[in-house]
């Protein structure tokens, strides 16, 4: 059985969505790495930065006055200073200054350790852009997913639209766009799929046939139980 696994890919690839209902049935831990940037992304939208404070250098002190604390479950939950945010750090704000955040070394100096101590701490099914590269390189089976741009965004807008916050669809286009392009370029822990990640594009399969795909991926080469050695004895 493949102990961690690591699944990266663009915004609106389904990756959260797959990776909760692959840990749900492999019985692992699910994390979600983009709720730690989101909510360091939430506390400098609280101190009222933008985009051109980041690029001043002040980012580590910012982050002195922070804590963060991460529930893991089904669904990854994200305490800012104390206060449950989980739900405050999925807005078309937080989507248009994240990546601004998440390309600062300082940030990801201040979330590395901690996501890879809570990803190996257990099996565990985790999320994100850098996670077979550079949070677990040697995971068992790294996948990266992906989609067609369009489909992407479609199905971020509809997320949105189920949340109740009504985004025009060219805007959540133009920021998934973004927010790629961003995460690709960054030099510190770029989105990129590791050499030896499968790559799996989600655009024309449902949700089901790709938590199959990576269950069988997951799985393949148990034999049933849980030996780790066959003994061939005739
Ligand atoms: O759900 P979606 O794929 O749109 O985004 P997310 O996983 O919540 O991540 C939000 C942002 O955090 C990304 O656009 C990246 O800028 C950043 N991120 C990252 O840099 N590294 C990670 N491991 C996870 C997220």
């Amino acid at each position: 059985m493949k102990q961690h696994i690591a699944i990266d890919g663009p915004a609106g690839a389904g990756k959260s969505t797959v990776a909760r209902l692959l840990a749900r049935r492999l019985g692992y831990l699910y994390l979600d790495t983009g709720a730690f940037y989101r909510a360091v992304t939430l506390h400098f939208l609280e101190l009222g930065l933008e985009k051109e404070d980041l690029e001043r250098g002040e980012i580590a002190r910012f982050l002195q006055s922070v804590r963060i604390d991460i529930c893991p479950g089904d669904e990854t939950r994200v305490f800012l200073n104390g206060r449950d945010v989980s739900r405050d750090i999925r807005t078309p704000e937080v989507d248009a200054l994240v990546s601004y955040v998440a390309k600062a070394p300082e940030v990801r100096d201040f979330l590395r350790e901690v996501q890879r101590h809570i990803a190996l701490s257990q099996p565990s099914v985790v999320e994100g852009r850098d996670i077979g590269t550079v949070i677990l390189p040697e995971a068992d089976l790294k996948v990266f997913l992906t989609a067609l741009p369009e489909v992407r965004a479609r199905r971020r807008w509809q997320e949105l639209a189920l949340r109740g916050k009504k985004v025009d669809y060219k805007v959540v286009l133009k920021n998934v766009l973004e927010r790629d392009s961003i995460d690709s370029q960054r030099s510190c822990a770029p989105l990129q799929q590791a050499q030896d990640a499968v790559v799996v594009d989600t655009s024309h399969l449902t949700v089901e046939e790709v938590v199959e795909k990576l269950y069988i991926l997951a799985t393949e080469g148990n034999h049933g139980g849980s030996c780790g050695h066959l003994f061939r004895i005739l």
